[in-house]
């Protein structure tokens, strides 16, 4: 059985959430491999709705065994809070494990986010200010605290010792901010651990397992491809890699273990926070994409920019990332639109371009080139065969999967498992 990288092919919020429960029926386990609270993963099953920003999206199934892989950053409080909610909703969380090397999410990091934010004014990255970058931070610099350190206090209480003191400086020294109590922070810590220690494992060893007796195994992302921090829109990105090499770093496996690697864009972008986006629609047709998408954060509840599919940076995605094939989402938001338009070049300076700059003031000043298609205006939730579309649906899609030079394996037409019309094999 192969593995298949569910991988968010724009700027995040592509319904990767949709794509992992849905494919998770026929798994044995999920690995979300990169960013922490930050995402937010909608998901619409029999147990009802829910918004899930830790755990993988496979929950819902008991026979799937769920990882949060070391490439995630973890705030445990927010994960505890996730497990209770489920638990309370009837859905059983014992399958799921935390890998020993995961970092953690600590109250300086969510401190520091919204410092960091305030003080680059007008130049804010948007963040959602959960600690993601300032922990990520922390990672790199070998200052951070994982979730095997809560397994032992002795060690947990000598390197948090060591780390508060230097962010006590930072916060105090820098931001005139009020230090953190060792103590405290210790002791809910040492809570927390109490607390997870059944979830946390090595889990490379369950991994390989799972991979050895030839079960599917799907790896989660999170946010976008134009979020990675080298490729993305740089410095207006998250701090971990959501990219199909990332994957494998992120949960722990070889990248040939990977067979299938499913790119999941919206029939439109979208995208948080700052930063440039060429098809941002400022007009009513964004307010109308927004609206009919409901296109506001799952994390923050910010509004999300909308503009039109942008094919420049979706053929950029494909070719970073190899995707296999796509998912296609959303493709019923357009249902009511008279005219859809999709982006094929860029307007630089006086020249035409078909590349995604890696400058931000210069991708800022392109310019969307774009081809106009009818739009289809009749309701197609309903639809389950891809012949039933209506012709101009069927045309948009055709020409998207031109334009991406990507078979598309399924589509989606509403949020529930089974508005989803499946075209060709994933596998
Ligand atoms: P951070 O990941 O919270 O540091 O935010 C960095 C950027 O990534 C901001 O523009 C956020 O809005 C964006 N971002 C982070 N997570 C998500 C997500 O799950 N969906 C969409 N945008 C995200």
């Amino acid at each position: 059985m192969p593995v298949i990288a569910v991988i968010g092919a724009q700027w995040g919020d592509e319904g990767k959430g949709k794509v992992v429960d849905l494919l998770a029926q026929k798994a044995r386990m999920v690995v979300r491999f990169s960013g922490g609270d930050n995402a937010g993963h909608t998901v619409v099953n029999p147990y009802g709705e829910f918004k899930l920003h830790l755990i993988p999206s496979g929950i819902f199934y008991p026979r799937v065994v769920c990882i949060i892989g070391n490439g995630v950053v973890i705030n445990p409080s927010v994960l505890m809070d996730e497990i209770a909610q489920l638990n309370q909703r009837g859905v059983d969380t014992t399958n799921l494990f935390i890998s020993d090397r995961a970092h953690l999410i600590m109250p300086y990091h969510t401190l520091l986010d919204g410092l960091e934010e305030e003080s680059r004014a007008g130049k804010a990255i948007g963040t959602t200010r959960k600690g993601i970058g300032p922990a990520f931070t922390d990672k790199a610099a070998r200052l951070g605290i994982r979730a095997g350190d809560l397994l032992d206090k002795e060690v947990l209480l000598e390197r948090l010792r060591f780390v508060l003191d230097y962010k006590n400086t930072i916060l105090t020294k820098i931001y005139g901010a009020s230090p953190l109590s060792l103590d405290e922070v210790y002791t809910q810590y040492c809570q927390y651990g109490e607390r997870l220690a059944p979830h946390i494992r090595e889990t490379t060893i369950m991994l390989e397992e799972a991979l050895n007796r030839e079960e599917l195994v799907l790896l989660e992302g999170a946010q976008g491809t134009l979020l990675d921090p080298d490729f993305g829109t740089y410095p207006y990105t998250t701090s971990s890699s959501p990219l199909a090499g990332g994957s494998c770093v992120g949960a722990g496996l070889g990248p040939a273990r990977v067979s299938r690697i499913l790119g999941v864009f919206k029939t439109y972008c979208t995208r948080v926070g700052g930063g440039p986006m060429p098809t941002e629609l400022k007009d009513e047709t964004g307010d109308l994409i927004r609206e009919q998408g409901h296109e506001y954060g799952t994390t923050t509840g910010r509004p999300r920019r909308c503009g039109w599919f942008d094919a420049v940076a979706a053929r950029f995605s494909t070719r970073i990332n190899g995707f296999t094939g796509v998912a296609l989402t959303r493709l019923d938001v357009l249902d009511t639109l008279p005219r859809l338009k999709i982006c094929v070049g860029y307007k630089l300076d006086g020249n035409t371009i078909d590349y995604f700059p890696a400058n931000v003031a210069a991708l800022g000043r392109c310019q969307p080139i774009c081809e106009e298609l009818p739009g289809w205006q009749t309701p197609i939730s309903h639809i389950r065969e891809y012949e039933q579309l209506p012709l101009k649906a069927q045309q948009y899609v055709t020409r998207l999967q031109e334009l991406t030079s990507c078979p598309i394996n399924l589509i989606s037409v509403g949020p529930e498992r089974e508005q989803t019309i499946m075209v060709s094999s994933i596998l």
